[in-house]
């Protein structure tokens, strides 16, 4: 399945397996690239060193292309571009913060450059400084997130920039990756969908949240200080929402958040720990290889798109 992405990435099917602090390393991405799609290892909240590992990982398990994640809130985003630099990693995507300042070194390093943006007048910035490409992310997808939904940005952003769009939040089957690309998308990234695979490292418990889960099983947290993160519904979150009503400090809130994702996804405390998720939870029901799970969406997309030329007639 040819696309923009397809071509900009070297890769088989247009789908970027969504970078998952705590979530996706070095296995994970290199599974999902070798099946055909482009995997991507999460930098936020780990060590160069660990980064470093996760990269030589993913190179003995894949000739493929492969991404990395800069979490630009992060102390050691500069070490982390650096080694992304100097490795030369396929892409990076970058998020949480302005990601402008790196794109000419990386650039430089031959390494593509896609910034994942929430709105539309973000995206227009990212496209006229020089990004290879965007992720637009809706409100749907899991982890931190904007104020937009997936349709408004696709309806609203897609037409407005002529980079390569890549679409994600809810996105979590074939007729997804099928609507995204008849909205004018090149592709899209799914996170939620990756973490109940079979090479996803991420704590048994973890999984199993997401297989159990249904639409209507996350919530948003962050309202008091507008950093949104849609997650699982559990003790923290309940604990969390509460505090936000009381109007409990910022420090208060953090000290309760802080430390929560690794607690969650890693650790395996998914009650008091944080299993960050998409809404899209019904179709996901379970655990299989990341080759079956593109295959899959690869064909129910073909199908999906099949199933609407009756309607160009
Ligand atoms: C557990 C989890 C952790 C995430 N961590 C990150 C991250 O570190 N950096 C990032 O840019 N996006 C992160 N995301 C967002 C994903 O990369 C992706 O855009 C999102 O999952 C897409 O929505 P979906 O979950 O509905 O598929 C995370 C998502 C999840 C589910």
């Amino acid at each position: 399945m040819k696309t923009e992405l397809t071509t900009l990435l070297n890769i088989e099917y247009p789908i970027i397996q969504g970078a998952m602090a705590w979530v996706s390393d070095g296995e994970l991405a290199a599974s999902v690239s070798n099946a055909g799609g482009a995997g991507t290892i999460a930098a936020g909240g780990r060590t160069v060193d660990w980064v470093r590992e996760q990269i030589q990982i993913a190179r003995k398990i894949t000739d493929k292309p492969f991404g990395v994640n800069i979490m630009l809130m992060a102390d050691n985003r500069d070490e982390i571009v650096n080694l992304i630099c100097k490795e030369k990693v396929a892409y990076a995507t970058l998020g949480a913060g302005n990601p402008v300042p790196y794109f000419e070194k990386l650039h430089k390093a031959t390494v593509t450059v896609i910034p994942v943006v929430p709105n539309l007048r973000i995206a227009k910035k990212v496209a006229y400084e020089g990004a290879d490409a965007i992720v637009i992310e809706g409100m749907e997808a899991g982890g931190h997130v904007g104020n937009l939904t997936t349709m408004a940005l696709m309806t609203q952003v897609i037409l407005e920039v002529d980079i390569p769009v890549v679409v994600a939040g809810g996105i979590a089957d074939g007729r997804g990756l099928a609507a995204a690309l008849v909205m004018g998308a090149a592709g899209v990234q799914m996170g939620t969908r990756f973490l109940a695979s079979t090479e996803c490292n991420a704590h048994w418990k973890a999984k199993n949240k997401i297989v159990e889960a249904s639409d209507i099983d996350t919530v948003l947290t962050g309202f008091v200080h507008k950093h949104y993160v849609r997650g699982i519904r559990n003790k923290m979150t309940d604990k969390y929402l509460e505090l936000e009503k009381q109007g409990a400090s910022e420090e208060a809130l953090g000290q309760l958040f802080i430390g929560t994702n690794k607690k969650g996804v890693f650790d395996g405390d998914v009650e008091w720990g944080s299993i960050q998720a998409g809404q899209s939870l019904t179709v996901i029901d379970k655990i299989e290889p990341c080759e079956v799970l593109i295959g899959k969406i690869i064909q129910d997309a073909k199908k999906a798109l099949l199933s609407i030329q009756k309607y160009t007639t």
